[in-house]
């Protein structure tokens, strides 16, 4: 079975984008492939973070993984911090990867372009670290939505200038992407990415948002004048965000929704959105309270921890002796 990896960051609330870009693929792929799937809590120190919300966040990730249905005698869940090997090689990443190469990374370039001050060096060099998370598994695939791509390509240049460096050491991941779903957007602005950081909460669903609430923003959700039900992403952006949002949650092709709502208006799809989403919300929290009552996730992580260290002390300690940090070979 081929390895695949992928990890999320507890900064926030978790979305309705994160679930489809990446949380829906990850429980489709738990058959498939040998999967680890990790909470990025180092990653999410690189914006300012009280610790208390840092654990709560996480809690509530790792029950929500486990609620959308990642089952952890299939899939190693764990916390990126209990292996210290991520750390290790993060920095030998960083010593690997170029200025110029880490100020072309999208996310940092969107940052500093919007002026934003108190940008810390951990922002900046933090693909670096995700590169080491993909690395230190000799993962294959890495299922991501289309704005961690970048990321993943960097991943595999860095693990080729290693290889080259050194010797083959590291294998050269690929990025998985959805077809349907890559990115879904703000149901205010759909042009822009549907983010934990948003500052309308309006153009956000919280995986943990109240259910009717959800409904209520999907009906106030930006759309157009057109009044036509296609599926034209560059003319109908905020509706073609609906009709890949129901495709999602329903297992709908969007073609099917599109020729069923032939004539009909905005209204009426919104509405069926609407119940979907209170449908698919509703089900999730209850499983979610359900995970948070019995207390499994403790458990849970200590023995992904344990079994994602194996593999990964193991490669820590190969780069080790390649780069010549171990001085007995
Ligand atoms: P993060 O926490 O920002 O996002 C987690 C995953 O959700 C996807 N995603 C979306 N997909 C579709 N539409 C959206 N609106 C949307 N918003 C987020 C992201 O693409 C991602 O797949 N650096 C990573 C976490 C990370 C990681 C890794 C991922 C750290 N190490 C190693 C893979 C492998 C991040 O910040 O993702």
């Amino acid at each position: 079975m081929d390895r695949m990896l992928s990890g999320i960051k507890p900064t926030g609330r978790l979305t309705l984008g994160n679930y489809i870009g990446a949380i829906s693929q990850f429980v489709k792929f738990q058959d498939q492939y040998e999967l680890y799937i990790f909470i990025a809590n180092q990653h999410a120190i690189t914006v300012p973070i009280e610790a208390k919300e840092l654990r709560q966040n996480t809690k509530d990730l790792i029950a929500l993984y486990l609620a959308s249905g990642l089952d952890p005698k299939k899939v190693t869940l764990f916390l990126q911090s209990d292996v210290s090997a991520h750390a290790k090689l993060g920095w030998i990443m960083t010593c690997m990867s170029y200025m110029g190469e880490l100020q072309r990374m999208t996310q940092y370039k969107d940052k500093t372009a919007k002026g934003e001050t108190g940008i810390t060096a951990g922002l900046f060099t933090y693909p670096c670290l995700m590169a080491a998370d993909i690395l230190l598994y000799d993962a294959k695939y890495v299922p991501v939505g289309i704005d961690q791509k970048q990321h993943v390509e960097l991943a595999r240049n860095l693990a080729e200038r290693f290889n080259h460096r050194y010797s083959d050491t590291f294998i050269v991941p690929e990025p998985v992407m959805t077809t349907v779903g890559q990115k879904i957007y703000s149901l205010q602005d759909p042009t822009k990415k549907m983010s934990k950081s948003e500052t309308n909460p309006k153009g956000t669903i919280d995986l943990l948002d109240d259910p009717n609430l959800a409904r209520k923003k999907i009906m106030s959700a930006v759309t157009d004048s057109l009044g036509v039900i296609q599926y034209d992403p560059e003319n109908q952006p905020g509706l073609a965000n609906l009709l890949t949002i129901q495709s999602v949650l329903a297992k709908e092709p969007i073609e099917a929704i599109v020729s069923r709502y032939q004539g009909k208006g905005y209204g009426e799809l919104k509405k069926e959105i609407g119940q979907t989403v209170y449908d698919f919300l509703s089900d999730l929290q209850a499983k979610y309270r359900d995970i948070q009552d019995k207390k499994i996730v403790d458990q849970v992580l200590l023995e992904g921890a344990k079994k994602a260290s194996l593999i990964a002390d193991k490669k820590i300690a190969k780069v080790y002796r390649k780069v010549g940090f171990t001085i007995t070979k």
